[in-house]
């Protein structure tokens, strides 16, 4: 949510910003920016994305090596020229940019507005750069300074950097509950919302933490100080990242690419996780947590959109198999409710990005009440991974396409590991069923591998639905989390109404709306409820809705009562959301595709939500 980028060093930091803009884009798009400082400092920003910014600031100075970016996605203000980032001190001064929310900016707006300052956007980000003039102005101290004591008249959460035109060769950046990484080059420093914009230039990288300001100069100097003016010692982490995973490799958006990418990420999941012979899990955090897990009074799990329809199907292996009881929780509610969490109860936490802002909140809260946090997380050296007391990567690599797909495939494989491997601690169940199971895991990869070559029939039923106002989704058991990410995939891209409902729920409501024009998508493959799931599809039918069901392979019930099939290759049905997930995935691709959407950045949308 907002990403920024800045750069100090021997390079043309213009090209090198707009690049970084680009690969933060996910973040927001509804505003970008620059400023660059040569002698002044020259302030570019357009409503739109990048490449609209691009085009309006070809004027911009060819001899500029040090300067800030910003890509929006608006909170404070309306999505327009003015509100975009980066913003300017009163006295021209300073410049600004910044993602999170100023919560007291309105008091704050106030009192400098009787010093005499006046405002010309209606961010809070504005209030932040006059704020930090003013203490500047006030004791005369230099910009890290500056920024330091401002900071501690600030609360809410913030990733900021800051240039100073009358200290040139110097960025000063801070934190709060909102990312802010460090690459470290050769006479050169970096910063940016996460990795991405720096990996091509240097693996060395600096997470800097909640409450610290970090100083760069061009001269090659980095200190890092907390907002209570101590001196920290950087630590300097190696990414593992390559460059070519941030490009789309032939495909024609990164959601595709990453689709076809689930049969390794999957396999990359349990890489080094999982043993056959005799079968065996291994998850680091788990080993080292094992009493505290195995005995939970009840585990919560706690996410937010996609990765709450992960947790959901947690929810069901793990009782399933480890006999736990477990509840699954919004983030945002689990935070404002008052909850009972106590000592006894395990947290774990799933995120593709690490950096949600209610789920983070959602942690502090259950922290604070003693549960143990274990984190599910993709982006490694995140917030989120960084805060709990355990947890397991997914391994997945970067996830670019706004709505996920292979982090959610990661989120259930790893889930399913989890489950088996408590399931065998608690002895829930015998030897050879967990072998059985943990052979099949293995397997899931491949069968993947298969359901992605019925691309083409699936790209066909797209092209028969693709006008459709609305679409429910249907599934019982394991399937029905995977309906409920069926429909979000499909509103999130193509902006169709879908809605995903437990197949025998429907009778209690959606049945009414259901007529020749409204396609009814059924996950049919659950072998504990065949037969009821068949009589939801007579119902449907009987209602003259158009049935699109997804059946294991050789099933000859159903396929004669749909009006189109989509097979998956038969596993044991723990493991289904993993295979049956993928053709929803790729009809909500297609069908946005057809109809002109913006498959990579749906409107409205931001990939890492780190405000509240
Ligand atoms: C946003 C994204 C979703 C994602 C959700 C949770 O809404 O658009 O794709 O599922 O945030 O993000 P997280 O990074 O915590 O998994």
């Amino acid at each position: 949510m907002c990403g920024i980028v800045a750069y100090v060093g021997p390079r043309q930091a213009y090209p090198l910003l707009i690049k970084g803009l680009k690969r933060l884009e996910y973040r927001g798009y509804d505003s970008a920016g620059i400023a660059v400082a040569s002698g002044d400092i020259k302030v570019f920003k357009k409503k739109g994305k990048v490449s609209e910014l691009e085009k309006s600031a070809l004027n911009h100075p060819k001899d500029s090596n040090i300067g800030i970016g910003h890509t929006r996605w608006a909170t404070h203000g309306a999505p327009d020229d003015i509100n975009a980032h980066p913003h300017k001190s009163g006295n021209g001064r300073l410049t600004l940019v910044h993602n999170g929310i100023i919560e007291n900016y309105a008091l704050l707006r106030t009192a400098l507005e009787k010093e005499g300052h006046e405002f010309i956007s209606e961010t809070d980000t504005e209030v932040l750069v006059h704020l930090i003039e003013e203490v500047q102005k006030r004791d005369n101290l230099p910009l890290e300074e500056a920024v330091r004591v401002a900071l501690t008249r600030v609360i809410g959460a913030y990733a900021i950097v800051v240039m100073d035109r009358d200290e040139p060769g110097k960025l000063v950046g801070a934190r709060k509950a909102s990312p802010l990484v460090i690459g470290i080059g050769e006479n050169e420093y970096f910063m940016a919302s996460d990795a991405t914009p720096i990996i091509e230039y240097t693996k060395r990288v600096v997470y800097l933490n909640d409450e610290e300001i970090v100083t760069v100069t061009r001269d090659g100097d980095i200190q890092i100080k907390t907002i209570g003016d101590e001196l920290q010692t950087p630590f300097i982490h190696e990414l593992d990242m390559e460059i070519e995973m941030l490009e789309k490799g032939g495909y024609d958006y990164f959601m595709l690419k990453e689709i076809h990418e689930q049969p390794s990420t999957i396999a990359d999941c349990m890489r080094g996780r999982i043993n056959l012979e005799p079968a065996s899990i291994r998850l680091g955090g788990v080993e080292e947590h094992t009493n505290r897990i195995t005995r939970a009074n009840r585990i919560i799990m706690a996410a937010c959109g996609t990765s709450w329809h992960a947790a959901l199907i947690g929810e069901y292996l793990f009782e399933d198999l480890a006999r736990i009881p477990v509840e699954v929780e919004y983030a945002s509610e689990l935070r404002y409710r008052n909850p009972i969490i106590t000592e006894e109860d395990v947290v774990i936490a799933l995120s593709q990005s690490g950096e949600t802002a209610d789920t983070l909140a959602a942690l502090e809260m259950a922290k604070s009440k003693g549960a143990m946090i274990y984190g599910i997380v993709n982006m490694v050296g995140s917030s989120i991974a960084r805060m709990t007391d355990a947890g397991s990567y997914i391994h997945a690599g970067p996830e670019i396409g706004v709505a996920s797909t292979k982090a959610f495939t990661g989120q259930v494989s790893l889930l399913s590991m989890m489950a088996l491997s408590l399931a065998q601690k608690r002895g829930t169940i015998s030897q050879s069923r967990f072998q059985q199971l943990v052979n099949e895991l293995a397997l899931i990869p491949e069968k993947v591998a298969k359901v992605l070559e019925y691309e083409e029939q699936i790209k066909y039923i797209a092209g028969e639905i693709k006008d459709s106002h609305n679409a429910l989704y249907l599934g019982r058991g394991y399937n029905f989390p995977v309906a409920l990410e069926g429909a979000l995939k499909l509103k999130e891209i193509s902006y169709i109404h879908a809605e995903g409902y437990p197949a025998a729920e429907m009778k209690h409501g959606p049945i009414a709306l259901i007529d020749e024009q409204m396609p009814v998508i059924v996950i049919a493959t659950n072998k504990s409820a065949y037969e009821k799931i068949a009589s939801n599809i007579q119902e449907v039918k009987a209602r003259k809705g158009m049935v699109i069901a997804v059946v294991t392979e050789g099933d000859t019930i159903i396929s004669k009562l749909a009006d189109y099939t989509i097979e998956i290759p038969d596993t044991e049905e723990p493991f289904t959301p993993l295979l049956s997930v993928i053709p929803l995935q790729m009809l909500s691709y297609h069908i946005a595709v057809m109809r002109g959407c913006d498959v990579d950045q749906p409107r409205n949308l931001a990939k890492s939500v780190t405000v509240e």
